[in-house]
């Protein structure tokens, strides 16, 4: 029996949950193909012609819209600091006001999320939900929700934009008062309750985003709506570390063509800072890690030259300085260490020299320099998302991988399915390659 298209549309347009390549607004559905309960194919329409696709799910009454009820879906719970994730069944209630469901199909591994899951220099916070860099779909959206709609394609970001306090109106700031990232945070902004719970008992949300979990629940000002034809299992990088690395670059160092720029930390984040630099022009990327694994790798992002401050017996500031004539033009930092983050700033030349912070520092760093430092001009930042304002200029930076003149594929080393997550943490404990791409379905 051939069931009509009308039905899938009257039950939430293109159903992500069936249909999660798909998006409403550019493939229509001309026929969906039916066997009592069980749905055999469909036939859609895009700008290509008509293509015929297995829908994930068969079961008519699975296409039924998920909206308003509480999802039963598996998430990767972390118990404990420093212990393997566990993947369980837990409950995702529907979103509240100025809330969004998502369904994440695909979810990366930053940093940040080890720092907190270790607890070693940051507060512990548990049983929680980790996971901040991710692709996927809107499922429904709470009340007041007017620009997303469910089958949106979105990525989630920590930090949000509202859009109407003093920073979302300020044109050099991403500091939103509203949603501003919150490391401590592990419930939502409306009515400090968990969207997630197992038996009951709540599980704590991270950053506002918690994407180790197949459905999650997000302030829909910390969402931002994307080309529904970029492929997500790419895209989902942009997230959190290649836009961050990139706009420290582009948007606050700013280094002139021919410029000389230090990059410390060669991780994801640091090879997108490297990226800025090759964009902007700059002649020397200096690139400096404690681990040689890195710069191997770091020719591709193009870096040209390679420091590791383990090789010498003095500070690395000194032997940049001896390399450039007196100090860098930029430098970007991008390993979390308060010490790196010293010499990042101490390396840059005197008179014109800018140094950017992007790594998240131990709860109890303090940053000690001589106030000299600054009379002879140098100048400290930093930042957080590359001072992207999310909602804003994120479709701007998928558009760019879209149109080529941005690469990610060399950013993503690895992926593993969900049920094997912790070998990402692996990984990334181990510093072997860059972004590990977790499919959501596996
Ligand atoms: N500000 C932001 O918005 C933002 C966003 C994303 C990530 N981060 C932070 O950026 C940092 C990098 O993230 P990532 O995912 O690329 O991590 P990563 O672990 O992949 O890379 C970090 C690199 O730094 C190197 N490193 C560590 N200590 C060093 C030192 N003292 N000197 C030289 N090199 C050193 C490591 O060997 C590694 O190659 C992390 O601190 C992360 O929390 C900040
Ligand atoms: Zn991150
Ligand atoms: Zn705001």
């Amino acid at each position: 029996m051939a069931m009509a298209a009308g039905h899938l549309m009257r039950c939430g347009v293109i159903h992500p949950r069936v249909f999660p390549v798909l998006h409403p607004t550019t493939h229509r559905v001309e026929k969906i193909m039916s066997r009592g309960s069980r749905v055999i194919r469909c036939q859609v329409h895009d700008s290509r012609g008509f293509t015929t696709v297995q829908p994930k799910i068969r079961k008519v009454e699975e296409i039924e819209s998920t909206a308003g009820q509480v999802i039963q879906c598996r998430a990767a719970v972390a118990w404990e600091a420093g212990k393997p994730l566990v993947i369980e069944e837990v409950e995702v209630a529907p979103p509240k006001e100025m809330e969004v469901r998502l369904k994440i199909l695909y979810t990366s591994l930053c940093h940040t999320d080890v720092y907190f899951w270790e607890a070693k220099g940051q507060t512990p916070l548990f049983p929680r939900i980790f996971g901040h860099e991710a692709g996927g779909i809107v499922e429904s959206v709470g009340e007041g929700v007017t620009d997303l709609a469910p089958g949106d394609h979105v990525l989630p970001v920590f930090t949000g934009e509202c859009k109407e306090c003093a920073h979302c109106k300020h044109e050099e700031s991403n500091m939103c008062d509203l949603l501003r990232i919150n490391t401590e945070r592990g419930v939502m902004i409306s009515d400090g309750q968990s969207r997630f719970s197992i038996n009951g008992e709540p599980i704590y949300h991270f950053l506002g985003t918690s994407t180790f979990s197949e459905y999650t629940v997000v302030h829909s000002g910390c969402v931002a709506k994307i080309d529904p034809l970029a492929p997500l299992d790419k895209v989902c990088v942009l997230s959190c570390g290649i836009s961050t690395g990139l706009g420290a670059t582009l948007n606050v160092a700013k280094p002139p063509k021919g410029s000389t720029v230090a990059i410390f930390g060669l991780g994801a984040v640091g090879l997108a800072a490297a990226e800025g630099a090759r964009i902007a022009g700059a002649s020397r990327i200096i690139g400096v890690d404690r681990n040689p694994t890195k710069f191997n790798e770091a020719k591709k992002f193009g870096v040209t030259e390679f420091v590791n401050p383990m090789d010498y017996d003095r500070p690395v500031q000194e032997v940049l300085a001896e390399m450039t004539g007196g100090g860098v033009d930029r430098s970007v930092e991008c390993t979390g260490n308060v010490n790196a983050m010293i010499s990042a700033f101490e390396c840059v030349h005197d008179g014109w020299g800018v140094a950017v912070l992007v790594g998240v520092p131990h709860k109890e760093a303090q940053f000690k320099t001589h106030p000299i430092n600054f009379l002879t001009e140098r100048t400290l930042k930093g930042t957080f998302f590359g001072n992207y304002k999310p909602r804003t200029d994120l479709p701007l930076v998928v558009e760019k991988y879209m149109n080529k003149e941005l690469e990610l594929e060399k950013f993503i080393t690895h992926s593993v399915p969900f049920s094997e997550i912790n070998k990402a943490f692996d990984y990334m404990l181990k510093g072997d390659g860059l972004r590990c791409i977790i499919h959501m379905d596996g």
